[in-house]
């Protein structure tokens, strides 16, 4: 291996590993060579109440229709919960450890059955049927959880939006997927700041009836005990509801295909799209991806830091670890709070064997200095994970020295909101590392590099990421618009899966992805539009226009610059400044906070008006020097007054 920063496989991480890098090799072929073969025999790893007889019925061409084991009837419920009940059920499932670090609790197999059971039927008794969808706007409790398999279990579609969401983006959501049931709590908790959930659920509902849109039914699960306001006949508390109902719900018999969840994600255009997984293709591949990827065995306990808001909390939090029968942690908190030494403390209060979090949060923790994390022991941990942008070496080798003291391997991994699970990650035991590279594909998993002009690029060499064939996890459409699915994925390159990041593969065939190619931006693990930050900012009275990059940032990864030219008479100044990132906090929430406004009077076009980002992205990184060709602007001087006012000099 040529690159600096290699880590080979230690002896300690093959010894008990599942996959060793024979396996791993022979696997992979098998996965390429007959698709069809490997996943018959894969997908019985989860039970299915009438078995499949076809396994893949798959095209990315024409009208793109992704099919797995399809006439197959499952449940992921049923899977995640009532088929461990035998052997586990006096296992904990999930570990709660509370914002607070004297609040914890552990849910056992058996508890987590009747809990589920119970808010199934409540959900029943509210009218909630097969196929309606349910949008969940909870914070990181165990009712969250719970919401989640009770919908699995009886067929709704839930939609979960993050809870730091404004009522605004909440509307959206649930206008887009004509959601007439709500689950929230009253308020939710984080480093000791209430956040008022409820609160923005009654705004939101009001917004989407004034857009047509009915919400019929809330259940509230009651976190704080803080003053909220209540409708009679709309609302309801979960405890009381639950109180009154059986605690054995039968799982409904779904077929393969049928929807399990809507989750948004922020693209290059317009409004977020509803990403629409289904049922045991999804269960299939992040139950296997999570039990090889972190190379989980019986009786591990697993942290997965993510909010379960995300898709990471979906497929990492709960239904992969739950398939497999582990033991999960949900943390209600943040990294810093109440000292920038409690992630590590939570793993030692429970001995914590996989930890599994994101880029942003170990750039942040390595920022404020070793002695948080030395003061603690961590000799629990085994696996060290990283998810959400990518990782820089030098952050990974500070995860990998520091937190892990060379004793744990790191395990990058990438893959996104579509691809429903992990696509290329290194396996513990069988490949090794490279700071800075997510390694290899899963099995099944054919990436390919292309050029601008669709070219294959063979060999090392970097392009943009796509994807040769189906894999079991992958999104099936987007949310009433498979249209949109069909153009945003499979139409920049005819018969590809098109992920919409760059990558560079090396002379050993590693992929180190390299960013977006596109309009989105990735702030701290958090993937966003800069359209929709764009058109926030437009909705402000005071702006006339404004443009929205990103530039590199050292804790977050990416920071959001916006150029905001204002309306005719209206003044620049600090205060406005401030009202403009107020206001957008307000329209889409804190997750898109702007870093930098710079006033600019004129924006660089094109002179059929369309905006030059790469100009602007280039005067936000401060790297004005290398603008490029500014001739074919319509009024160049515009150029030279973003330079004198840019707001991100070195
Ligand atoms: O740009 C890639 C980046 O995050 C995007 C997907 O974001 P989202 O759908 O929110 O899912 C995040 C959690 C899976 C990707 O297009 N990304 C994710 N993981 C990595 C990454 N970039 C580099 N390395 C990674 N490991």
């Amino acid at each position: 291996m040529s690159d600096a920063h290699v880590h080979p496989v230690q002896p300690a991480w093959k010894k008990n590993a599942l996959i060793d890098n024979e396996t791993y090799l022979k696997w992979y072929a098998d996965s390429v060579g007959d698709p069809d073969k490997f996943w018959d025999e894969h997908g019985k790893r989860i039970d299915w109440f009438k078995p499949y007889t076809k396994v893949k019925n798959a095209s990315f061409e024409g009208d793109v229709s992704i099919k797995w084991y399809e006439d197959g009837l499952t449940n992921v419920a049923y899977n995640c919960i009532d088929r461990h009940l035998e052997r586990r059920g006096d296992q904990t499932a999930i570990i709660w450890e509370g914002d607070d670090p004297s609040d914890d609790k552990t849910v056992t197999y058996k508890e987590l059955y009747e809990h589920v059971c119970r808010f199934a039927n409540v959900l029943k008794k509210h009218g909630v049927k097969k196929g309606d969808r349910v949008t969940i706007y909870m914070p990181m409790v165990l009712e969250a959880a719970y919401a989640m398999f009770a919908c699995a279990r009886i067929g709704a579609v839930h939609s979960v939006v993050f809870g730091g969401f404004s009522p605004d983006a909440l509307a959206g959501r649930i206008t887009d997927c004509k959601s007439n049931f709500v689950i929230t709590a009253d308020e939710g908790l984080r480093a000791g700041k209430r956040i008022p959930l409820k609160d923005n659920t009654d705004k939101a509902i009001e917004i989407a009836a004034k857009d047509g849109i009915k919400v019929d039914k809330v259940i509230v699960t009651r976190r704080t005990g803080g003053k909220i306001d209540w409708v009679e006949g709309r609302d309801f508390w979960l405890h009381e509801e639950a109180a009154s109902v059986e605690p054995a719900c039968e799982p409904e018999h779904m077929r393969a295909e049928d929807p399990l969840f809507i989750l948004y994600t922020s693209g290059s255009t317009g409004k977020p799209k509803g990403v629409l997984h289904t049922t045991g293709g999804y269960l299939v591949y992040v139950s296997m991806t999570h039990q090889y990827v972190f190379d989980y065995h019986d009786g591990d306990i697993y942290w997965c830091t993510a909010d379960v808001g995300w898709v990471t909390g979906h497929s990492y939090i709960l239904y992969g670890p739950l398939a497999n029968g582990a033991t999960t942690l949900m943390f209600e908190g943040v990294p810093n709070y109440p000292t920038p030494s409690r992630m590590w403390e939570v793993v030692d209060k429970h001995k914590v064997n996989i930890f599994y979090t994101a880029p942003t949060a170990i750039r942040a923790l390595r920022g404020v200095g070793d002695e948080w994390v030395e003061k603690t022991s961590r000799k629990s941990l085994r696996i060290l994970g990283s998810v959400g942008e990518p990782i820089n070496p030098e952050a990974w080798e500070w995860y990998f020295n520091v937190v892990g003291e060379q004793r744990c391997p790191v395990i990058d991994t990438w893959w996104q909101t579509e691809t429903g699970g992990i696509m290329i990650a290194p396996l513990p035991g069988a490949i090794d590392l490279k700071a800075g590279s997510a390694t290899l594909p899963f099995f099944g998993i054919i990436p390919e590099l292309l050029d601008g002009d669709g070219n294959i690029i063979e060999g090392e060499g970097s392009g943009n990421l796509c994807m040769r064939q189906a894999w079991p996890g992958m999104t099936r459409t987007v949310f009433g618009d498979h249209e949109r699915y069909v153009q945003t994925y499979f139409s920049t390159y005819k018969g590809k899966y098109f992920s919409g990041d760059g990558c560079r593969r090396d002379a050993d065939g590693y992929y180190w992805i390299t960013g977006r190619v596109d309009d989105v931006i990735n702030v701290s693990g958090h993937r966003m539009g800069t359209a929709e930050v764009e058109s926030a900012l437009v909705a402000h009275d005071k702006v006339a226009e404004a443009a929205v990059v990103g530039y590199p940032h050292d804790i977050k990864g990416q920071g959001i610059y916006c150029y905001v030219t204002l309306a005719e008479g209206v003044a620049a100044n600090d205060d406005l400044r401030k009202e403009l990132i107020a206001h957008v906090r307000h329209e889409i929430g804190a997750i898109a906070t702007p870093d930098k406004i710079q006033f600019a009077p004129g924006l660089p076009k094109t002179r059929s008006a369309k905006i030059m980002r790469r100009i602007l992205r280039k005067i936000a990184e401060d790297e004005f020097s290398a603008l490029g060709d500014t001739s074919t602007l319509a009024d160049p001087s515009v150029v030279d007054d973003l330079i004198a006012n840019r707001q991100n000099k070195r």
